[in-house]
C-alpha cells in the first residue's frame, strides 16, 4: 500500500518523509490556500524532496482549458500527476492528457460508476472522498470496496487513491479492501504509530532494565 501526504504543508511533508512514509503527495486549491504562499514556490520546494506523483490542481472548467493548465503544471516539475474534476469536461481532459503521456488524477469522485469513466478515460489515478461520504451519511469505504472489485473485474490499470481521510480507521479499512494508495493528512498519520500498549510496554522495559544495570554494579 502507498502512502501519499494529503498536504501542501511543506514541514509536514518533509516530517513524515523523513519517517519514510511518502510515496507521494496530494494538494488541492483548499489545501494551497491554508497556506498562504505562492502555489509554484510549494510546489518546487515539494518536489525537491519528492520523488513520488504530486497532484496539482487544475481550475478550468472546460475540456480546453483544463488540457492548457494541465500541460502548464505538468511541465512545472518531472513527477506531477494532474487532479481533473470528474466532470465530461474533465473526461476529456483526461483522455487527451493520457494519450499524451500526462498523469492525471481524477478527484471529486463519489460513485463507482464515476470510477469506471475515470478508468475508461485513462486516469493514472482515481480519487473517492471517503470521509465527505461520511459526512452526508453514505458510508464512503462501501464506494472503495465496489471500486477495488470492479477494476479487478476488468484489469483497469488505474489506481485507487483513497482520499478525504478522516482517522486511521479509514486507513486499516483501505488496506484490508487492498485499495492501492491512501492519501493521508499528517494529523491522521501522527495517530497511527499510537498504542497506549506500546506506550505501558515501553516505560515497563525501562524501568526493568534499570534492576538489570544494578545488578552489574
Ligand atoms: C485529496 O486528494 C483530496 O483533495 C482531499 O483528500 C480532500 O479531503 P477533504 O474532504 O478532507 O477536504
Amino acid at each position: 500500500m502507498k502512502f501519499f501526504i494529503d498536504t501542501a504543508n511543506v514541514d509536514a511533508i518533509r516530517k513524515a518523509h523523513e519517517r519514510g512514509m511518502v510515496d507521494g503527495v496530494t494538494t488541492n486549491p483548499s489545501l494551497v490556500a491554508k497556506e498562504g504562499r505562492d502555489f509554484r514556490k510549494i510546489v518546487d520546494e515539494i518536489a525537491s524532496f519528492v520523488e513520488g506523483p504530486i497532484s496539482l490542481e487544475v481550475i478550468s472548467e472546460d475540456a480546453e482549458g483544463m488540457i492548457k493548465e494541465a500541460r502548464d503544471l505538468n511541465s512545472w516539475i518531472d513527477n506531477a500527476a494532474i487532479k481533473i474534476p470528474m466532470t465530461w469536461d474533465g473526461m476529456k481532459a483526461v483522455k487527451q492528457l493520457s494519450d499524451e503521456g500526462i498523469k492525471t488524477n481524477v478527484t471529486l469522485v463519489f460513485s463507482p460508476n464515476q470510477a469506471i469513466l475515470a478508468a475508461k478515460a485513462g486516469a493514472t489515478f482515481v480519487s473517492p472522498f471517503i470521509g465527505r461520504l461520511d459526512d452526508v451519511g453514505q458510508i464512503g469505504m462501501e464506494i472503495i470496496e465496489a471500486i477495488v472489485q470492479i477494476y479487478a473485474n476488468y484489469g483497469f490499470d488505474t489506481e485507487v487513491l483513497v482520499a478525504s481521510i478522516r482517522h486511521p480507521i479509514h486507513v486499516y479499512e483501505a488496506a484490508l479492501i487492498g485499495a492501492d494508495i491512501a492519501t493521508i493528512p499528517p494529523s491522521v498519520l501522527e495517530k497511527m504509530v499510537n498504542h497506549p500498549l506500546t506506550d505501558a510496554g515501553i516505560k515497563r522495559f525501562l524501568e526493568d532494565w534499570e534492576k538489570v544495570k544494578k545488578l552489574k554494579t
